[in-house]
C-alpha cells in the first residue's frame, strides 16, 4: 500500500508534542513492513528546515478564498527513513515556530490562513502525481479538512474513492472558525455546508471526523472517553461511532533505546540496568545539585493543565510537609504564572526540587534515564508516550488512570503490575501514589524486579503499525 499522512508535525523536522513522534515514526514502521508511506508538513523557517538538504519537486498557485498564492513542494533529501515533503508558503510559513511565536510566546494570528492554505496545496500537488496514494491518513484539526475536501466533487474529485483516515491526538483543539470562513476553501458549497459546520461556527475537527473513511484516536480508552465528552463534538462523535476505534501509539524503539541513546552520559540495556540507570542518576543529580540517594520523581512535559502540571507545586510541597523522603525534578515549558511558581519552589525547596523551564530533547533523555519515577498527573491523556519512553529506560511511571496511561500502565499491586496508579485528579491521592512508589523504592528486590519488568515490555511500534495496516485494508477491501 501508498499511505501519504499529512501533518503540521514530524520528528525531527518541526515537533511541538507527541504527534511530531508518531508522525515521525509510524511511517517509519510502515516502510519496513513492506508498504510505501511519505510524509507532508508545511515548511517552517527553523533551524533544522533551513539547513536540510532539499530538492524543489513541484512549484504552482493555489487559491484561498479568491485570493491566489505561491507553494513550493520541497523533497528532504537527509530523510532516510521515509521520503519526507514540506510545503514552502511564503507569508504564512516563513517563520520558525509551529503554532507559537517564540519571540512573543502566543499563537500565530493566522492559525486559520496557514492550515487552510497548507491543507489545499498538499492536495493540490499530490493531485498532479500519477501515481494515486491508497491511503490518505490525516492527524488533528490541522489536517481535519483534507478528508473534506476529499470527499467532494470539486476539485479534487479524483480522491473522492480513496479512503481517508483521520487520527485524533487531542480532541480539544478542534480549529473552530468563523462561519463566514467557509469560501476560503475551494471545495465549498451551500449543499455541503454541513459538513464543515459544527455549532454554528466552522468547526475543522468535526468536519473531519464527518467525512473521513475512519476516525481513530490515539487509545482505546481516549476514544471512549471522547465518546462521553469530546469538548462538544461527543454527539457528533456517537453519531459516527461505527467508524471509530482506537489505536494506541508505539514509540520509536531506535530513538528511545537506553543501550546506545546518544543523550545519555551511560548506555544500559535490561542486563545492567542497576549500574546504568545508578551512573545516570549520579550525573543527572549532580547537574541539578539533588540529592541522588532519594528516590527520583521527575516530570517532563507540557506545563498545561492538561498535563496536570499545576498539581505538581501543591504535591511537591506537600511530600516535603509530610517528610517523605523523596527529590523532584521538572523539565518543561508553558503556563507563565507556573513558571513563576516553580522558580520560587525551586529557591524554598534547594536539594529537594529543582528545575529546567524549558523546552530540552536532550536532557529529556537523560531524566527518563537517570530517574527512578516519572510523574504523569495528567487531566487528560489520549496516548501519552512520555510514560513509554519512561519505561523503556526503567524508569517506573506514576500516572493517573485516564486515557492511554489507564490502557499502559497497570498499578504495581494489581496482578502483573509495574507503575503506580492513582483514579482522582487530586493532590491527596497523587501525594499518597508518590508515598507509595517511595515504599515500593524501599523493597530493593521488589523495586528491581519492577524495573526489569517495564524495561522488557514492549510498545514499540511493531505492534501499533501492524494494527494500522489493518486498518487500512479494511477499507481498501470496502
Ligand atoms: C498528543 C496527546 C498525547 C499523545 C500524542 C501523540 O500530544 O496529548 O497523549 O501521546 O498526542 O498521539
Amino acid at each position: 500500500m501508498n499511505i501519504v499522512h499529512i501533518s503540521a508535525e514530524c520528528y525531527p523536522y518541526a515537533k511541538a508534542g507527541g504527534l511530531g513522534d508518531v508522525v515521525g515514526a509510524l511511517p517509519k514502521y510502515l516502510n519496513q513492513s513492506g508498504h510505501r508511506s511519505h510524509v507532508i508538513i508545511p515548511f517552517y523557517y527553523n533551524n533544522k528546515l533551513k539547513k536540510a538538504n532539499k530538492t524543489l519537486v513541484y512549484e504552482s498557485n493555489a487559491l484561498l478564498g479568491g485570493e491566489p498564492f505561491i507553494f513550493r513542494v520541497y523533497k528532504i533529501d537527509d530523510s532516510q527513513d521515509f521520503d519526507l515533503f514540506v510545503i514552502d508558503i511564503p507569508g504564512r510559513f516563513d517563520r520558525p515556530g509551529v503554532y507559537i511565536d517564540p519571540w512573543s510566546g502566543h499563537a500565530y494570528w493566522d492559525e486559520k490562513e496557514r492550515f487552510f492554505s497548507f491543507q489545499i496545496a498538499a492536495l493540490e500537488w499530490l493531485k498532479i502525481q500519477d501515481e494515486k496514494p491508497d491511503i490518505i491518513h490525516s492527524h488533528d484539526h490541522h489536517t481535519g479538512l483534507i478528508p473534506f475536501m476529499m470527499s467532494q466533487a470539486f476539485r479534487f474529485e479524483k480522491f473522492r474513492e480513496t479512503p481517508s483516515v483521520l487520527t485524533i491526538h487531542n480532541g480539544e483543539y478542534q480549529g473552530r472558525y468563523n462561519r463566514d470562513d467557509y469560501d476560503l476553501l475551494p471545495a465549498f458549497n451551500l449543499e455541503n455546508l454541513g459538513l464543515l459546520d459544527w455549532d454554528g461556527a466552522l468547526n475543522s475537527l468535526a468536519a473531519g471526523i464527518k467525512s473521513a473513511w475512519k476516525v481513530t484516536t490515539v487509545s482505546e480508552g481516549y476514544m471512549n472517553e471522547l465518546l462521553e465528552y469530546c469538548h462538544g463534538l461527543e454527539q457528533l462523535l456517537r453519531h459516527e461511532k461505527e467508524k471509530t476505534t482506537g489505536i494506541v501509539n508505539g514509540i520509536d524503539s531506535d530513538v528511545w533505546n537506553p543501550a546506545d541513546d546518544p543523550y545519555i552520559s551511560d548506555h544500559f540495556s535490561v542486563k545492567n540496568f542497576k549500574t546504568g540507570k545508578k551512573k545516570n542518576k549520579k550525573v543527572l543529580c549532580d547537574e541539578f545539585s539533588i540529592n541522588h540517594n532519594r528516590p527520583l520523581f521527575s516530570f517532563i512535559g507540557r506545563l498545561v493543565r492538561e498535563k496536570g502540571a499545576d498539581l505538581l507545586p501543591g504535591l511537591i510541597k506537600s511530600c516535603h510537609e509530610n517528610g517523605i523522603e523523596a527529590s523532584f525534578l521538572v523539565l518543561g515549558t508553558g503556563d507563565p504564572g507556573l513558571h513563576q511558581i516553580f522558580e520560587n519552589l525551586q529557591s524554598d525547596y534547594v536539594g529537594y526540587f529543582d528545575t529546567r523551564l524549558e523546552y530540552n530533547e536532550k536532557l529529556a533523555h537523560q531524566i527518563y534515564a537517570g530517574s527512578d519515577f516519572l510523574l504523569m498527573p495528567s487531566r487528560v491523556e489520549p496516548c501519552g508516550l512520555n510514560q513509554l519512553y519512561a519505561m523503556r529506560y526503567g524508569t517506573i511511571p506514576v500516572v493517573r488512570k485516564t486515557g492511554g496511561l489507564a490502557d499502559t500502565v497497570i498499578d504495581f499491586e494489581e496482578k502483573n503490575g509495574y507503575g503506580v496508579v492513582f483514579d482522582e485528579f487530586d493532590q491527596k491521592e497523587a501525594v499518597e501514589a508518590v508515598k507509595r512508589g517511595v515504599e515500593l523504592f524501599n523493597i530493593k528486590q521488589l523495586f528491581n524486579k519492577k524495573v526489569k519488568q517495564v524495561m522488557s515490555l514492549d510498545y514499540s511500534w511493531k505492534s501499533s503499525t501492524g494494527n494500522y495496516i489493518k486498518l487500512y485494508h479494511s477499507l481498501l477491501n470496502k
